[in-house]
Formats: C-alpha cells, sequence, structure tokens
C-alpha cells in the first residue's frame, strides 16, 4: 500500500489542545483520541487499519459484545472478541441489561484475559430495543443502572470499566447526569457521552454543551466527547468548546480510517492531514478488504462484508453509478481490484468528502415499555429479550 498523501491546513486549525493524557485506568492514551465502537464496523481488520494509521496512538474499542451471548460462548461472538496481535490495550464494549449477566461476563473477561478495558454501552436507540427498556432508555431506571455497573466493577477485577451513552430519552427526560454521578459512585473509571437523545436517533446536530455540562457535574473522572466529530479540526473545537478530556469519533471514520493519522497530527500540534488520492483509497480498500477476508478466514466472505463500506470510501470520487453498484456487489479480491483498476485513479482528494457520512436520520418516536417513563427510581429490571438482535449505540 502507498502511503497517502497529506497537505497542510492552517496553523489556527492545529493549535496543540492543553489536554493532558487520557488515563483509562492503568492505560494512557495520549493523544486522547478513541474509535468509537460500531456494530458490523469496529471489528478486528478495521480497528487494525484505523491503529496503522494512528501509529499505534489512541483507543480503539470492539463493536458491541452482547453478554448473554459472550457468557454462552456463541462461536459468533467469540470471534468477535479477537484481537490482533498488535492492539494493545484490547478494548471490549459490552451491551447488557441485566446485572448478573453483565457481571457474569465482565467476570469472564477478567478471569480468562480476554481485554484490558471494558465499555458498557447505554446509547443504542434502536426500537425493538428501547421497547423493551434496552439501551438507551435503560438509564432512566436509576437503579438498574446503578445495579449493572456496580455488578460491572465488582466483577472487573481492577480493569477499568467506562460507560458510553447519550443524553437521554428526549429532551423531557434528559438522564447523562444522573448516570454520570451513579458512575462516578460506582467506580466507573470514564464516561462518554454522545451529545444526542434517543429520539434523535443520528438525526440534527450533537449538542456539545451537554459534553460540557458533564464534565462540570462528574469532575472526578474523564468524560469523553462524541457526536459529529469529522474532521481533526472538529475534534480539537471539541476539547476546546467543552474541555472534555477526549474525543470519541464514529462516523467520520467510516470509509476514511486515515482521519486517525489527522487526529493524531492535530492534537500533536502537526498541520499535515491526510488527503488521499484515488489510487491511494483503493489500496487501503484492498487491504481492508483482504484483512476482513483473513479475520474470517475466508477471501469471498471478507469482501462480501466489506461491500458496506464500499460507498464510504467512495465518497465524492467521479465513479459513475453503475461501477459504484458493480463494486458493491463483489465477492473476490480479484474482482474489487480489477474493478477499481477500472476507475480514473489520478483523482485528487474531493472537496467535501471530509463532511457527514454514515447514518444522518432524523427524529424518530421513541418506543418504551408501558409506563416506563412513570418512575425512574423504581427497581423494574429489563427481560433479557431487550439483549436480542441489537445493533449499536
Ligand atoms: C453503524 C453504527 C454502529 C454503531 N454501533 C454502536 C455500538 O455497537 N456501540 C455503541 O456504543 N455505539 C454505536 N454506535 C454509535 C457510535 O458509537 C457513536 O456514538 C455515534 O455514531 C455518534 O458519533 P459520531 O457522530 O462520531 O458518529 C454506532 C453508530 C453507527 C453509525
Amino acid at each position: 500500500m502507498t502511503s497517502p498523501a497529506a497537505v497542510r491546513v492552517r496553523d489556527n486549525d492545529c493549535m496543540p489542545t492543553p489536554a493532558s493524557p487520557l488515563q483509562i485506568g492503568p492505560h494512557t492514551v495520549q493523544p486522547p483520541v478513541v474509535l468509537a465502537p460500531m456494530a458490523g464496523i469496529t471489528n478486528a481488520p478495521f480497528r487494525r487499519l484505523c491503529r496503522e494509521f494512528s501509529g499505534g496512538k489512541g483507543l480503539f474499542v470492539s463493536e458491541m459484545i452482547t453478554t448473554r451471548a459472550l457468557v454462552e460462548r456463541n462461536d459468533k461472538t467469540m470471534q468477535l472478541i479477537t484481537f490482533h496481535a498488535s492492539e494493545q490495550p484490547r478494548s471490549i464494549q459490552l451491551y447488557g441489561v441485566d446485572p448478573a449477566t453483565v457481571g457474569k461476563a465482565v467476570r469472564m473477561i477478567a478471569e480468562e484475559g480476554l481485554a484490558d478495558h471494558i465499555d458498557l454501552n447505554f446509547g443504542c436507540p434502536v426500537p425493538k430495543v428501547t421497547r423493551k427498556g434496552g439501551g438507551s432508555a435503560l438509564p432512566y431506571k436509576r437503579n438498574l443502572l446503578r445495579a449493572i455497573l456496580r455488578e460491572a466493577v465488582a466483577g472487573a477485577g481492577g480493569l477499568p470499566v467506562t460507560m458510553k451513552m447519550r443524553k437521554g430519552i428526549d429532551d423531557d427526560h434528559l438522564t447523562y447526569l444522573d448516570a454520570g454521578r451513579i458512575a462516578v459512585e460506582e467506580g466507573v473509571t470514564a464516561i462518554a457521552l454522545h451529545g444526542r437523545t434517543t429520539a434523535q436517533h443520528y438525526g440534527g446536530t450533537a449538542d456539545w454543551d451537554a459534553i460540557a455540562r458533564l464534565k462540570e457535574h462528574v469532575p472526578e473522572i474523564p468524560v469523553l466527547g462524541n457526536g459529529d466529530i469529522w474532521s481533526a479540526e472538529d475534534a480539537l473545537r471539541m476539547v476546546r468548546a467543552t474541555g472534555c478530556d477526549g474525543v470519541v469519533v464514529g462516523r467520520g471514520c467510516l470509509g476514511r480510517p486515515w482521519l486517525f493519522a489527522d487526529l493524531v497530527a492535530a492534537f500533536e500540534g502537526r498541520t499535515e492531514r491526510v488527503r488521499p488520492t484515488l489510487r491511494e483509497v483503493a489500496d487501503v480498500m484492498v487491504r481492508h478488504a483482504t484483512l476482513l477476508g483473513e479475520w474470517i478466514g475466508d477471501e469471498s466472505r471478507g469482501v462480501v462484508d466489506f461491500r458496506k463500506h464500499v460507498a464510504w470510501y467512495l465518497k465524492g470520487f467521479s465513479v459513475g453509478s453503475e461501477m459504484r453498484r458493480r463494486l458493491a456487489v463483489t465477492s473476490s479480491l480479484q474482482e474489487l481490484r480489477a474493478g477499481l483498476d477500472e476507475l480514473d485513479l489520478d483523482q485528487p482528494w474531493p472537496a467535501g468528502a471530509d463532511g457527514p457520512r454514515g447514518r444522518t436520520s432524523g427524529t424518530n418516536r421513541v418506543v418504551l415499555p408501558d409506563g416506563w417513563l412513570n418512575d425512574p427510581y423504581d427497581c423494574a429490571g429489563v427481560g433479557e429479550d431487550a439483549e436480542l438482535d441489537t445493533s449499536g449505540g
């Protein structure tokens, strides 16, 4: 793979921030940049690509693993929690609704040395999960949240436990400040806040003021800001605007793993930014698909899994709809490479391709269990079927 081209940005876009190293338990994350967990995306191959571009700096979190599937040692789940040897520290994100099952899953990870850091996901907005009180609906039940965090921290045997959440269910039912306080009381190491409510899904803009408010509310532990970081400059702006201790970057690196090179450069006060030509992008695409095939143990399945990334990588390039379609249905590396080679590979990085990508859909009605909002402090539990079929945060 050739090394993608770099350009320079204006000096005032990359002033080093005063951010001190981010400490996640024993792990120093410097610069304080974190790859957001993304179901179906942040598997070992994608984390590895991002890490290569960052020069090994930063923290790269696995896609969400459901605790019940983990304790049952489901085959697919055991595959999902594999790490490449270069991944240090190893971060696993767990999603669970039952304190006892979460405790068991965390204990399994700690006792079997399966990871070095555990993140808990309370941000999933998917209706089929919130309908049962799971995902981002769960923190509304303060006692249940507390019980899950308590079991997780107790089971972790010294591994740092962090949590990731949204602002709340909607603007009338915000939960993040209470959840932050509970997290501190239960020994959680750091909190990441996605500045949206469940109702917002991925629509509108992330509320960075909420990140600032959480930072003030829980000065005891690091607060990581998440939402709408599309460039390294956005990341610096978020740190300046909110005082957060680090940034979590999700959709911005879809089809753009080199964003991590930019993030590291910006936090280190350097001006160069990666702006690959289509030829360089094509090389990264083939490498990504190759890594997926190696990880799955089957080239063709790797290329099929890679299909979802194609449109993100090609965003803004002049490719033509027919070729876009063709590249999104390839089944072998040879077919993928041959298709890419038909393109005008000398195209420079397109203006505007740095902007939003991935899900951006707007407001939805939040589906909750009957009576869910009546009492934030009742001791309701959530059926374990709220664990099934979840797809992210
Ligand atoms: C495809 C996709 C999958 C996601 N899966 C997860 C997940 O497994 N766990 C989680 O906590 N958040 C998940 N998220 C949410 C992201 O981690 C992040 O909070 C969100 O995208 C906002 O950050 P961004 O604006 O940088 O993308 C997912 C988001 C997307 C787009």
